[in-house]
């Protein structure tokens, strides 16, 4: 049995994509849609996210893989009732991967081209012809080389930017330059003039966005976070803006959501406030990404996904 611990808003929407997926897959299972009405020593397969009801796994016996409905797991990792024993695995599906890339893309862009300069009227203005640089001549950093970081890096590659990667093991992306582990950051933050936040938020990448790592990028840098708020120590960010070290900020989580109105996030000239929609879960695809993952368990071969409790990620 496969059990919907989502939102319950999404029910509707869920039940329907599953189904779809199922039948595509050809795959027999049931499905319920709320855990209050089913007994969890019941269900095999649970989806949770972090708007569902509390669902309590203290006597989810046959459970063989639990599915973040989410791509961070950080709000699910701090669980411990969590069964360690079983299979925790982070979404990783085609829609989101998608929309996070057109999200990167777009705002690296808006940064490349200075269309904050045209929106603004300025041009009309003062007739500045100076061809803007190309993007070949732009180097841009994607810290966190997971399945969002890598896609959306090798997107900025195929644009045509220099891009640079820093993750915590090294990774091997080709015309990308790979950075990996503290040794390595400030080499990849210096050729980093646009820097895109793609990291788990973990005990280790907690605030790693403070006033040492932002000094470190070149002078007049841009900032992109499209992963989480806790990433990031607001007041140094501020700070850098401030200082002027640090051009302009796009930032999409937060370390509190909905961002409280009188934060000085939402009224600072120089970020860009997006709520938490860099990218979202997309049930139609994500539920085949699921299917096809349960399928992979049931015929015994391993999970893809599946979080590192060592790493916290
Ligand atoms: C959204 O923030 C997610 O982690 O999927």
């Amino acid at each position: 049995m496969i059990l919907y611990g989502g939102a319950v808003d999404g029910r509707q929407n869920w039940r329907t994509a599953l189904a779809t997926a199922l039948g595509e897959a050809n795959l027999a299972a049931s499905v319920a849609m709320d855990p209050e009405a089913i007994p969890i020593d019941e269900v095999d397969y649970l989806l949770l996210d972090a708007d569902g009801p509390t669902v309590s796994l203290a006597k989810a016996t046959r459970l063989k893989a639990i599915f973040s409905l989410w791509a961070g797991v950080d709000w699910l990792v701090c669980r411990d009732d969590l069964p360690r024993n079983v299979p925790l695995v982070h979404m990783a599906e085609d829609g989101m991967t998608r929309g996070m890339c057109d999200y990167v893309a777009g705002h690296v862009m808006r940064y490349h081209l200075g269309l904050d300069d045209f929106l603004s009227g300025r041009p009309a203005r003062d007739w500045d012809t100076t061809a803007p640089a190309l993007s070949s001549q732009r180097t841009v950093g994607v810290m966190g080389l997971g399945v969002l970081g890598g896609a959306a890096a090798r997107l900025l590659r195929d644009i045509g930017f220099q891009v640079s990667g820093w993750s915590r093991r090294r990774k091997d992306i080709p015309s990308i330059t790979c950075f990996a582990g503290h040794e390595e950051l400030a080499t990849f933050l210096a050729r980093s003039q646009i820097l895109v936040v793609l990291l788990p938020l973990t005990g280790s990448t907690e605030r790693i966005v403070d006033a040492s790592l932002l000094k470190q990028l070149p002078e007049g840098a841009c900032l992109i976070n499209a992963a989480r708020g806790g990433l990031i120590d607001d007041s140094d960010l501020i700070a850098s803006l401030e200082e002027g070290t640090l051009k302009h900020a796009t930032l999409d989580a937060f370390r509190e959501e909905p961002l409280p109105r009188s934060h000085r996030f939402r009224s600072h000239p120089r970020i860009t406030v997006t709520p938490h929609i860099a990218s979202v879960t997309r049930p139609e695809t994500a539920a085949r990404a699921i299917v096809r993952q349960i399928s992979r368990t049931e015929a015994g071969l391993p999970l893809e996904h599946v979080v590192d409790w060592s790493a916290g990620y």
